[in-house]
Protein backbone atom coordinates (compact mmCIF):
# COMPACT_ATOMS: atom_id res chain seq x y z
CA UNK A 1 0.00 0.00 0.00
CA UNK A 2 1.17 3.78 -0.87
CA UNK A 3 0.72 5.92 2.06
CA UNK A 4 1.25 9.92 2.30
CA UNK A 5 2.54 11.40 5.39
CA UNK A 6 1.71 14.86 5.81
CA UNK A 7 3.86 17.54 8.33
CA UNK A 8 7.75 18.13 8.18
CA UNK A 9 8.54 18.24 11.84
CA UNK A 10 10.31 16.19 13.87
CA UNK A 11 7.50 13.89 15.08
CA UNK A 12 6.86 13.11 11.13
CA UNK A 13 10.45 11.73 10.52
CA UNK A 14 10.08 9.76 13.72
CA UNK A 15 7.00 8.78 12.04
CA UNK A 16 8.21 8.19 8.70
CA UNK A 17 11.09 5.76 10.09
CA UNK A 18 8.45 3.63 11.67
CA UNK A 19 5.83 3.71 9.04
CA UNK A 20 8.82 2.93 6.64
CA UNK A 21 9.71 -0.51 8.52
CA UNK A 22 6.13 -2.13 8.38
CA UNK A 23 5.70 -4.42 5.98
CA UNK A 24 2.02 -3.30 5.01
CA UNK A 25 4.07 -0.04 3.41
CA UNK A 26 5.19 -0.26 -0.24
CA UNK A 27 5.76 3.60 -1.18
CA UNK A 28 5.90 6.64 1.16
CA UNK A 29 5.28 9.82 0.12
CA UNK A 30 5.70 12.59 2.71
CA UNK A 31 4.65 16.26 2.10
CA UNK A 32 6.71 18.41 2.67
CA UNK A 33 8.69 16.25 4.88
CA UNK A 34 12.20 17.14 5.47
CA UNK A 35 15.97 16.26 5.07
CA UNK A 36 15.48 13.34 7.47
CA UNK A 37 12.57 12.00 5.34
CA UNK A 38 13.87 12.13 2.34
CA UNK A 39 16.10 9.03 3.36
CA UNK A 40 12.96 6.56 4.06
CA UNK A 41 10.49 7.86 0.99
CA UNK A 42 9.83 10.79 -1.64
CA UNK A 43 8.99 14.64 0.05
CA UNK A 44 6.42 16.20 -2.43
CA UNK A 45 5.58 19.57 -2.64
CA UNK A 46 1.67 19.67 -2.07
CA UNK A 47 -0.29 22.54 -0.88
CA UNK A 48 -1.75 20.74 2.31
CA UNK A 49 -4.26 23.74 2.51
CA UNK A 50 -5.41 22.47 -1.14
CA UNK A 51 -7.30 19.30 -0.14
CA UNK A 52 -8.64 18.85 -3.89
CA UNK A 53 -4.75 19.23 -4.60
CA UNK A 54 -4.28 16.41 -1.97
CA UNK A 55 -7.30 14.22 -2.89
CA UNK A 56 -5.73 14.60 -6.71
CA UNK A 57 -2.24 13.68 -5.81
CA UNK A 58 -3.75 10.52 -3.67
CA UNK A 59 -5.71 9.21 -7.06
CA UNK A 60 -2.41 9.82 -8.84
CA UNK A 61 -0.13 8.05 -6.74
CA UNK A 62 -3.17 5.65 -5.46
CA UNK A 63 -2.26 6.09 -1.96
CA UNK A 64 -4.54 3.50 0.35
CA UNK A 65 -3.84 5.47 3.80
CA UNK A 66 -3.19 9.24 4.51
CA UNK A 67 -1.63 9.69 7.95
CA UNK A 68 -2.00 13.46 9.27
CA UNK A 69 1.02 14.28 11.55
CA UNK A 70 0.05 18.18 12.56
CA UNK A 71 -2.94 19.53 14.16
CA UNK A 72 -3.41 22.72 11.42
CA UNK A 73 -4.89 20.41 8.74
CA UNK A 74 -6.81 18.56 10.99
CA UNK A 75 -8.78 21.57 12.27
CA UNK A 76 -9.06 22.54 8.72
CA UNK A 77 -10.94 19.14 8.05
CA UNK A 78 -8.34 17.42 5.31
CA UNK A 79 -9.78 14.34 7.52
CA UNK A 80 -12.98 15.26 6.13
CA UNK A 81 -12.05 16.10 2.63
CA UNK A 82 -10.42 12.79 2.11
CA UNK A 83 -13.11 11.04 3.41
CA UNK A 84 -15.65 12.58 1.10
CA UNK A 85 -13.19 11.26 -1.58
CA UNK A 86 -13.29 7.62 -0.59
CA UNK A 87 -9.71 7.85 1.11
CA UNK A 88 -8.81 6.56 4.24
CA UNK A 89 -7.19 8.65 6.33
CA UNK A 90 -5.40 8.47 10.12
CA UNK A 91 -6.41 11.65 12.11
CA UNK A 92 -9.77 12.90 13.33
CA UNK A 93 -12.19 14.89 11.18
CA UNK A 94 -12.89 18.85 12.03
CA UNK A 95 -15.90 17.83 14.25
CA UNK A 96 -13.61 15.78 16.58
CA UNK A 97 -10.29 18.00 15.91
CA UNK A 98 -12.36 20.87 18.10
CA UNK A 99 -10.84 18.97 21.26
CA UNK A 100 -7.28 20.62 20.29
CA UNK A 101 -8.64 23.70 17.93
CA UNK A 102 -10.79 25.19 20.66
CA UNK A 103 -9.92 25.27 24.39
CA UNK A 104 -12.95 26.65 25.14
CA UNK A 105 -15.11 23.32 23.97
CA UNK A 106 -12.95 20.93 25.71
CA UNK A 107 -13.16 22.37 29.03
CA UNK A 108 -16.92 22.31 28.23
CA UNK A 109 -16.64 18.86 27.67
CA UNK A 110 -15.09 18.42 30.51
CA UNK A 111 -17.73 20.06 32.54
CA UNK A 112 -20.44 17.20 31.28
CA UNK A 113 -18.46 14.72 31.18
CA UNK A 114 -17.52 15.11 34.97
CA UNK A 115 -13.46 15.11 33.88
CA UNK A 116 -11.31 16.33 36.02
CA UNK A 117 -9.63 19.67 35.10
CA UNK A 118 -8.73 22.90 36.48
CA UNK A 119 -11.41 25.24 37.55
CA UNK A 120 -12.37 27.67 34.66
CA UNK A 121 -13.89 30.48 33.00
CA UNK A 122 -14.23 32.24 29.40
CA UNK A 123 -14.61 35.52 28.15
CA UNK A 124 -14.79 37.37 24.88
CA UNK A 125 -14.95 40.90 26.95
CA UNK A 126 -11.57 41.82 28.28
CA UNK A 127 -12.99 44.12 30.76
CA UNK A 128 -14.76 41.08 32.61
CA UNK A 129 -11.73 38.72 31.79
CA UNK A 130 -9.69 41.57 34.19
CA UNK A 131 -12.15 41.74 37.06
CA UNK A 132 -12.38 37.69 37.27
CA UNK A 133 -8.56 37.70 37.32
CA UNK A 134 -8.99 40.45 40.22
CA UNK A 135 -11.39 38.75 41.74
CA UNK A 136 -9.47 35.38 41.88
CA UNK A 137 -6.13 36.46 42.29
CA UNK A 138 -2.23 34.58 41.43
CA UNK A 139 -1.14 32.61 40.30
CA UNK A 140 -3.23 32.06 37.56
CA UNK A 141 -3.53 30.52 33.99
CA UNK A 142 -4.37 32.99 30.98
CA UNK A 143 -5.06 31.05 27.59
CA UNK A 144 -5.85 32.13 24.34
CA UNK A 145 -8.81 30.11 22.73
CA UNK A 146 -7.92 28.65 19.59
CA UNK A 147 -4.22 27.56 18.14
CA UNK A 148 -1.31 29.67 19.04
CA UNK A 149 1.84 26.98 18.28
CA UNK A 150 2.08 26.34 21.77
CA UNK A 151 2.49 30.34 22.52
CA UNK A 152 -1.29 30.87 23.82
CA UNK A 153 -0.36 30.55 27.41
CA UNK A 154 0.59 32.37 30.10
CA UNK A 155 1.20 30.55 33.78
CA UNK A 156 1.25 34.25 35.64
CA UNK A 157 2.70 34.44 39.26
CA UNK A 158 0.83 37.89 39.63
CA UNK A 159 -2.08 39.86 39.00
CA UNK A 160 -0.07 42.14 37.20
CA UNK A 161 1.28 39.37 34.85
CA UNK A 162 -2.28 37.99 33.89
CA UNK A 163 -3.40 41.56 32.93
CA UNK A 164 -0.77 41.80 30.95
CA UNK A 165 -1.45 38.84 28.97
CA UNK A 166 -5.10 39.69 28.40
CA UNK A 167 -3.83 42.84 27.17
CA UNK A 168 -1.65 41.41 24.65
CA UNK A 169 -4.09 39.36 23.39
CA UNK A 170 -6.91 41.62 23.59
CA UNK A 171 -4.81 43.89 21.39
CA UNK A 172 -4.50 41.15 18.46
CA UNK A 173 -0.95 39.64 19.87
CA UNK A 174 -1.85 35.93 19.26
CA UNK A 175 -4.42 36.76 16.19
CA UNK A 176 -8.08 35.51 16.32
CA UNK A 177 -6.59 32.47 18.76
CA UNK A 178 -6.84 35.28 21.23
CA UNK A 179 -10.11 36.64 20.54
CA UNK A 180 -11.77 34.48 23.37
CA UNK A 181 -9.85 33.77 26.42
CA UNK A 182 -10.11 30.78 29.05
CA UNK A 183 -8.90 31.75 32.48
CA UNK A 184 -8.06 28.79 34.87
CA UNK A 185 -6.82 28.00 38.34
CA UNK A 186 -3.36 27.26 38.45
CA UNK A 187 -2.87 23.28 39.05
CA UNK A 188 0.39 21.77 41.34
CA UNK A 189 2.03 18.47 40.37
CA UNK A 190 4.03 17.30 37.92
CA UNK A 191 3.23 17.17 33.85
CA UNK A 192 2.74 13.76 31.80
CA UNK A 193 2.00 13.55 28.62
CA UNK A 194 -0.30 10.29 27.73
CA UNK A 195 -1.65 8.81 24.44
CA UNK A 196 -4.56 6.74 23.72
CA UNK A 197 -4.95 5.60 20.09
CA UNK A 198 -9.51 5.98 19.41
CA UNK A 199 -11.13 4.58 16.93
CA UNK A 200 -14.67 6.33 17.90
CA UNK A 201 -15.64 3.59 20.32
CA UNK A 202 -12.11 2.22 21.60
CA UNK A 203 -9.10 3.50 23.30
CA UNK A 204 -5.99 1.66 23.60
CA UNK A 205 -3.46 3.46 25.70
CA UNK A 206 0.37 4.03 24.35
CA UNK A 207 3.73 4.20 26.49
CA UNK A 208 3.66 7.07 28.55
CA UNK A 209 5.99 10.41 27.98
CA UNK A 210 7.64 13.32 29.86
CA UNK A 211 7.82 16.54 28.28
CA UNK A 212 10.35 19.45 29.15
CA UNK A 213 8.37 23.01 27.66
CA UNK A 214 10.59 25.58 29.26
CA UNK A 215 13.39 26.54 26.96
CA UNK A 216 16.14 26.58 29.73
CA UNK A 217 17.92 24.11 32.06
CA UNK A 218 15.82 23.73 35.36
CA UNK A 219 12.38 24.36 34.15
CA UNK A 220 13.43 28.08 33.58
CA UNK A 221 12.27 30.86 30.45
CA UNK A 222 9.58 30.73 28.05
CA UNK A 223 7.43 28.09 27.09
CA UNK A 224 8.72 26.20 23.77
CA UNK A 225 6.99 23.52 21.60
CA UNK A 226 8.90 21.09 23.65
CA UNK A 227 13.02 20.86 24.42
CA UNK A 228 13.20 17.22 24.84
CA UNK A 229 11.11 14.14 26.46
CA UNK A 230 11.65 10.72 27.47
CA UNK A 231 9.67 7.57 27.83
CA UNK A 232 8.33 6.23 30.10
CA UNK A 233 7.30 8.46 32.12
CA UNK A 234 7.75 6.87 35.72
CA UNK A 235 4.74 9.01 37.06
CA UNK A 236 2.15 7.49 35.19
CA UNK A 237 2.32 4.46 36.55
CA UNK A 238 -0.41 1.04 35.90
CA UNK A 239 -2.65 2.55 38.40
CA UNK A 240 -2.14 5.99 37.35
CA UNK A 241 -2.71 4.74 33.46
CA UNK A 242 -5.80 3.06 34.68
CA UNK A 243 -6.76 6.36 36.14
CA UNK A 244 -6.55 8.34 33.63
CA UNK A 245 -8.03 6.14 30.91
CA UNK A 246 -11.51 5.80 33.35
CA UNK A 247 -11.68 9.16 34.73
CA UNK A 248 -10.36 11.11 31.05
CA UNK A 249 -10.14 9.09 28.17
CA UNK A 250 -13.06 6.92 28.47
CA UNK A 251 -15.67 9.39 29.29
CA UNK A 252 -13.91 11.78 26.19
CA UNK A 253 -14.65 9.35 23.94
CA UNK A 254 -17.84 8.16 24.88
CA UNK A 255 -19.27 11.26 25.06
CA UNK A 256 -17.60 12.66 21.74
CA UNK A 257 -19.44 9.49 20.40
CA UNK A 258 -22.70 10.05 22.19
CA UNK A 259 -22.78 13.62 20.46
CA UNK A 260 -22.67 12.05 17.31
CA UNK A 261 -18.78 13.17 16.62
CA UNK A 262 -16.62 10.17 17.54
CA UNK A 263 -13.10 10.79 17.99
CA UNK A 264 -11.22 8.28 15.73
CA UNK A 265 -6.77 9.26 15.60
CA UNK A 266 -4.78 9.73 19.09
CA UNK A 267 -5.61 11.49 21.94
CA UNK A 268 -3.20 13.37 23.55
CA UNK A 269 -3.95 14.27 27.14
CA UNK A 270 -1.58 16.49 28.63
CA UNK A 271 -2.03 15.93 32.19
CA UNK A 272 -0.96 17.31 35.58
CA UNK A 273 -0.20 14.28 38.11
CA UNK A 274 -1.74 16.34 40.85
CA UNK A 275 -2.34 15.57 44.72
CA UNK A 276 -5.73 14.52 44.14
CA UNK A 277 -4.85 12.29 40.95
CA UNK A 278 -4.98 12.91 37.27
CA UNK A 279 -6.81 16.12 36.37
CA UNK A 280 -6.61 17.26 32.22
CA UNK A 281 -4.51 20.22 31.29
CA UNK A 282 -5.23 20.12 27.64
CA UNK A 283 -6.15 17.76 24.56
CA UNK A 284 -4.02 17.22 21.47
CA UNK A 285 -5.47 15.62 18.68
CA UNK A 286 -2.37 14.06 17.21
CA UNK A 287 1.20 12.85 18.43
CA UNK A 288 2.77 15.26 20.69
CA UNK A 289 6.30 16.71 19.27
CA UNK A 290 8.97 15.59 20.64
CA UNK A 291 7.06 12.40 22.23
CA UNK A 292 6.35 10.68 19.19
CA UNK A 293 10.41 10.64 18.94
CA UNK A 294 10.61 8.38 21.91
CA UNK A 295 7.77 7.04 21.42
CA UNK A 296 8.11 5.50 17.86
CA UNK A 297 11.75 4.07 18.80
CA UNK A 298 10.10 1.69 21.61
CA UNK A 299 7.37 0.55 19.28
CA UNK A 300 7.47 -2.96 18.03
CA UNK A 301 4.37 -3.33 17.08
CA UNK A 302 3.49 -2.46 13.04
CA UNK A 303 2.86 1.03 13.68
CA UNK A 304 1.08 0.84 10.09
CA UNK A 305 -1.07 -1.50 11.05
CA UNK A 306 -2.43 0.60 14.29
CA UNK A 307 -2.81 3.78 12.95
CA UNK A 308 -5.01 1.39 9.90
CA UNK A 309 -7.30 -0.14 12.93
CA UNK A 310 -7.75 3.01 14.45
CA UNK A 311 -9.13 4.68 11.23
CA UNK A 312 -11.55 1.67 10.07
CA UNK A 313 -12.44 1.45 13.59
CA UNK A 314 -10.32 -2.38 14.35
CA UNK A 315 -9.23 -1.54 17.46
CA UNK A 316 -10.84 -3.99 19.69
CA UNK A 317 -8.70 -5.85 21.92
CA UNK A 318 -5.32 -4.38 20.35
CA UNK A 319 -2.15 -4.29 22.61
CA UNK A 320 0.83 -2.84 21.28
CA UNK A 321 4.05 -3.90 22.74
CA UNK A 322 6.99 -2.28 23.60
CA UNK A 323 10.66 -2.57 24.29
CA UNK A 324 11.63 -2.64 27.68
CA UNK A 325 14.27 0.05 26.43
CA UNK A 326 13.56 3.37 27.77
CA UNK A 327 14.28 6.47 24.90
CA UNK A 328 15.03 10.10 25.89
CA UNK A 329 15.15 12.59 23.07
CA UNK A 330 16.89 15.85 23.39
CA UNK A 331 15.74 19.20 21.11
CA UNK A 332 18.78 21.23 19.46
CA UNK A 333 17.17 24.50 18.63
CA UNK A 334 18.61 27.37 16.62
CA UNK A 335 19.68 30.41 18.59
CA UNK A 336 16.89 33.15 18.90
CA UNK A 337 14.24 30.36 19.39
CA UNK A 338 11.50 29.99 20.75
CA UNK A 339 11.94 34.30 19.71
CA UNK A 340 12.59 34.46 16.06
CA UNK A 341 15.32 31.68 15.26
CA UNK A 342 18.52 32.14 13.48
CA UNK A 343 18.24 30.23 10.41
CA UNK A 344 20.95 29.46 7.31
CA UNK A 345 23.36 28.15 9.59
CA UNK A 346 25.26 24.97 8.84
CA UNK A 347 25.01 21.62 10.70
CA UNK A 348 27.98 18.96 10.25
CA UNK A 349 28.42 15.77 11.83
CA UNK A 350 24.86 14.10 11.86
CA UNK A 351 26.13 10.95 10.15
CA UNK A 352 28.74 10.23 13.40
CA UNK A 353 26.38 11.17 15.77
CA UNK A 354 23.56 8.91 14.23
CA UNK A 355 26.00 6.00 13.80
CA UNK A 356 26.72 5.87 17.79
CA UNK A 357 25.20 2.50 19.14
CA UNK A 358 21.14 2.90 20.18
CA UNK A 359 20.81 6.85 19.14
CA UNK A 360 18.29 8.04 16.09
CA UNK A 361 18.65 11.44 14.96
CA UNK A 362 15.86 13.25 13.37
CA UNK A 363 15.57 15.89 12.02
CA UNK A 364 13.55 18.87 11.97
CA UNK A 365 13.65 22.19 11.42
CA UNK A 366 16.65 21.04 8.42
CA UNK A 367 17.11 22.09 5.31
CA UNK A 368 19.35 20.66 2.63
CA UNK A 369 20.99 22.98 0.01
CA UNK A 370 21.87 21.77 -3.48
CA UNK A 371 25.42 21.31 -3.19
CA UNK A 372 24.42 18.88 -0.38
CA UNK A 373 25.17 20.98 2.98
CA UNK A 374 22.93 20.96 5.73
CA UNK A 375 21.34 24.28 7.27
CA UNK A 376 19.12 25.32 9.96
CA UNK A 377 16.05 26.12 9.03
CA UNK A 378 14.02 26.46 11.81
CA UNK A 379 13.56 26.88 15.60
CA UNK A 380 13.25 23.19 16.16
CA UNK A 381 15.69 21.73 14.46
CA UNK A 382 16.89 18.56 15.45
CA UNK A 383 15.59 15.67 17.97
CA UNK A 384 18.66 13.56 19.25
CA UNK A 385 17.41 9.82 20.45
CA UNK A 386 18.90 7.25 22.73
CA UNK A 387 17.94 3.97 23.99
CA UNK A 388 18.99 2.56 26.97
CA UNK A 389 18.45 0.10 29.81
CA UNK A 390 17.10 3.04 31.78
CA UNK A 391 16.48 6.41 31.24
CA UNK A 392 19.99 7.20 32.77
CA UNK A 393 21.40 5.00 29.66
CA UNK A 394 19.08 6.34 27.34
CA UNK A 395 20.44 9.92 28.41
CA UNK A 396 23.90 9.35 28.43
CA UNK A 397 23.61 8.12 24.76
CA UNK A 398 21.58 11.11 23.68
CA UNK A 399 23.77 13.53 24.92
CA UNK A 400 27.02 11.66 23.51
CA UNK A 401 25.54 11.97 19.78
CA UNK A 402 24.41 15.60 20.65
CA UNK A 403 28.02 15.93 21.20
CA UNK A 404 29.46 14.73 18.21
CA UNK A 405 27.16 17.11 16.26
CA UNK A 406 28.70 20.09 15.17
CA UNK A 407 26.54 23.25 15.01
CA UNK A 408 27.84 26.18 16.76
CA UNK A 409 24.79 28.41 16.66
CA UNK A 410 22.57 25.38 18.19
CA UNK A 411 21.57 25.04 21.74
CA UNK A 412 19.80 22.25 23.83
CA UNK A 413 18.85 21.90 27.47
CA UNK A 414 21.59 19.88 29.03
CA UNK A 415 18.92 18.49 31.52
CA UNK A 416 16.26 16.75 29.97
CA UNK A 417 15.49 13.63 32.00
CA UNK A 418 16.21 15.13 35.49
CA UNK A 419 13.12 14.13 37.03
CA UNK A 420 13.69 10.62 36.36
CA UNK A 421 17.52 10.41 36.70
P1 LIG B 1 -1.14 24.02 27.23
O1 LIG B 1 -0.80 24.69 25.92
O2 LIG B 1 -2.58 24.19 27.63
O3 LIG B 1 -0.60 22.63 27.33
O4 LIG B 1 -0.29 24.80 28.32
C1 LIG B 1 1.10 24.91 28.20
C2 LIG B 1 1.73 24.70 29.53
O5 LIG B 1 1.24 25.66 30.48
C3 LIG B 1 1.41 23.35 30.15
O6 LIG B 1 2.25 22.36 29.69
C4 LIG B 1 1.63 23.64 31.62
O7 LIG B 1 3.01 23.64 31.92
C5 LIG B 1 1.13 25.06 31.76
N1 LIG B 1 -0.27 25.07 32.19
C6 LIG B 1 -1.36 25.11 31.41
N2 LIG B 1 -2.48 25.11 32.15
C7 LIG B 1 -2.11 25.06 33.43
C8 LIG B 1 -2.81 25.06 34.68
N3 LIG B 1 -4.14 25.12 34.74
N4 LIG B 1 -2.08 25.02 35.80
C9 LIG B 1 -0.72 25.00 35.76
N5 LIG B 1 -0.01 25.01 34.63
C10 LIG B 1 -0.68 25.04 33.46
N1 LIG C 1 5.33 18.47 23.04
C1 LIG C 1 4.02 18.97 23.21
C2 LIG C 1 3.22 19.05 22.00
O1 LIG C 1 3.49 18.39 21.02
O2 LIG C 1 2.23 19.78 22.00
Amino acid sequence: MNILLIGSGGREHALAWAIAKSPRCSKLFIAPGNPGTAALGENVVIDVADHAAVVSFCRLMQVGFVVVGPEAPLVDGIVDSLTAAGIRAFGPDRAAARLEGSKAFTKELCREANIPTAAFATFTDPAAAKAYVREQGAPIVVKADGLAAGKGVVVAATVEEAIEALDMMAAGGLGAAGSEVVIEECLVGEEASFFALVDGETAVPLASAQDHKRVGDGDTGPNTGGMGAYSPAPVVTPEMEERVMAEIIRPTVATMKARGTPFRGVLFAGLMITAKGPQLIEYNVRFGDPECEVLMPRLLTDVVALLEATADGTLGATAPAWREEAALTVVLAAEGYPGKPRTGTVIKGIEDAAAKSGTLVFHAGTKRLPDGTLVANGGRVLAVTGLGTGIAQAQQRAYAAVDAIDWPEGFCRRDIGWRAV
